[in-house]
């Protein structure tokens, strides 16, 4: 399944590292050619000698290791990687990742590597759950980082909860994802909007909403890792998917120009984006000033265009997907919003459930389709959230 693969796998110094030997054996029995690295913590865990004897490939812990096929170790092991995975990643070493710090053999050899990169972490709950660990694996997701959530249960440290490493068949599942990853979009051309708009009201100011652009970010991102060449229009300050094209765009108009552009080439378009349905009639052109006699100022709307409804009138041969982010009755609005906008599917959630919400990395959805077809799905990460829309696309084109 992996031959020509040369996969570096990491391993970190938590009581998990054990079962690093099963992902090793099961690559090594799959055809892929495996280099551990380890840091000093996991080698007491775990001998490297185990993994020496199951991938039939030195160790590396030491980075100044010297001898004949060794080179510069972070970098020959970094230069060699088709994906590079750690397995377990600890909360230490995740700190050490996000901040740029490379001092052992698996810390440079990360800043070094430009393939896949992929990590299961394993902790304790209380340390997974920790905000200075939440904001270092959201960055890693920002950097690129494939990151494999960790399983809940009982953990070595005696408590039960999140942190635990997610079964071996599961690793294993993530990683052929990874490795292997379907291109079921392969030939298709996706247009993918996210994030807010924001409507000037004077050239310091403007009027935009909550959405971060983690969901339409994810679906780019998925869509590209599926085979699909993806048009990503957005206004959203986050770091741009390997091997998609941005179209930066500010106002709802803007993002209508930029859409239309692209519309007449697009097989699949997914409007992700929370657009503002109203902009103020006349932007003043210097900064509105307070003034003492007056405690009010009062802006004059307009509405804006309703991109996906002019989509769905223009429709030839495009798969239209709509998103609403709902409060309340998210059936009732999907449904009525899914046939006014004549989209092929609609994708409901509602912010105000738990893991739902905005900023958040993680996403409850329905998908609803015409015909009064309605899929609930589990609370996901946005990630696996793309790929079950992607799912749903691949489905609905497939029955054309
Ligand atoms: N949408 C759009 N243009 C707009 C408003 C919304 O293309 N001016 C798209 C969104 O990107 C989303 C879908 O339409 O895919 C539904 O957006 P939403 O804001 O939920 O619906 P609205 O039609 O604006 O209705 P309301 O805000 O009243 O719920």
């Amino acid at each position: 399944m992996f031959a020509n693969k040369k996969i570096v796998l990491g391993i970190c110094g938590g009581i998990a590292a054990y079962k690093a030997a099963d992902i090793a054996s099961w690559l090594k029995k799959n055809g892929a050619d495996v280099h551990c690295v380890m840091t000093a913590n996991a080698a007491k865990f775990i001998s490297p000698l185990v993994l020496q004897a199951l991938t039939a490939n030195p160790v590396a812990v030491d980075e100044f290791v010297t001898g004949p096929g060794w080179g510069i170790v972070h970098i020959a092991l970094a230069d060699k990687a088709d994906a590079l995975v750690i397995v377990p990643a600890t909360a230490n070493v995740i700190g050490k990742i996000a901040a740029g710090i490379a001092d052992d053999a698996l810390t440079s050899a990360v800043l070094a590597a430009t393939c896949p990169l992929f990590m299961a972490p394993a902790m304790n709950t209380n340390m997974y759950r920790n905000p200075a660990v939440q904001h270092n694996l959201a960055t890693l997701r920002e950097h690129g980082w494939h990151i494999l959530p960790p399983a809940s249960g009982h953990l070595a440290c005696g408590a039960v909860g999140e942190g635990k490493l997610p079964d071996v068949t599961v690793i294993e599942e993530a990683l052929q994802k990874l490795l292997l990853p379907r291109q079921d979009l392969a030939g298709k051309k996706v247009l993918v909007t996210a994030g807010p708009t924001s409507e000037p009201i004077d050239p310091v100011r403007y009027i935009t909403n909550r959405s971060s652009g983690k969901m339409g970010y994810a679906v780019a991102a998925v869509a590209r890792e599926r085979g699909a060449e993806v048009v990503l229009v957005s206004g959203a300050h986050l770091a741009t998917p390997a091997g998609v094209r941005l179209i930066k765009s500010g106002s709802a108009v803007e993002m209508r120009e930029a859409v239309i552009s692209e519309y007449d080439t697009c097989d699949i378009v997914v409007m992700a984006a929370a657009v503002a349905d109203y902009r103020v009639a006349a932007p003043a052109d210097r900064k509105i000033k307070k003034t003492d006699d007056n405690d009010e100022l009062t802006l004059h709307l307009v509405k804006n265009p309703d991109i996906l409804r002019e989509l769905g009138e223009k429709k030839t041969h495009q798969l239209l997907v709509g998103f609403a982010a709902e409060t309340n009755d998210l059936d009732a609005y999907a449904t009525a919003k899914l046939q006014k906008k004549n989209a092929d599917m609609l994708v409901g959630n509602d912010v105000s459930r738990a893991g739902a919400g905005f900023d958040v990395d993680t996403n409850i959805i329905t998908i609803f389709q015409p015909g009064g077809i309605k899929t609930e799905y589990p609370l996901c990460s946005k990630q696996q959230a793309a790929e079950y829309i992607l799912d749903a696309v691949v489905e609905a084109l497939r029955g054309r």
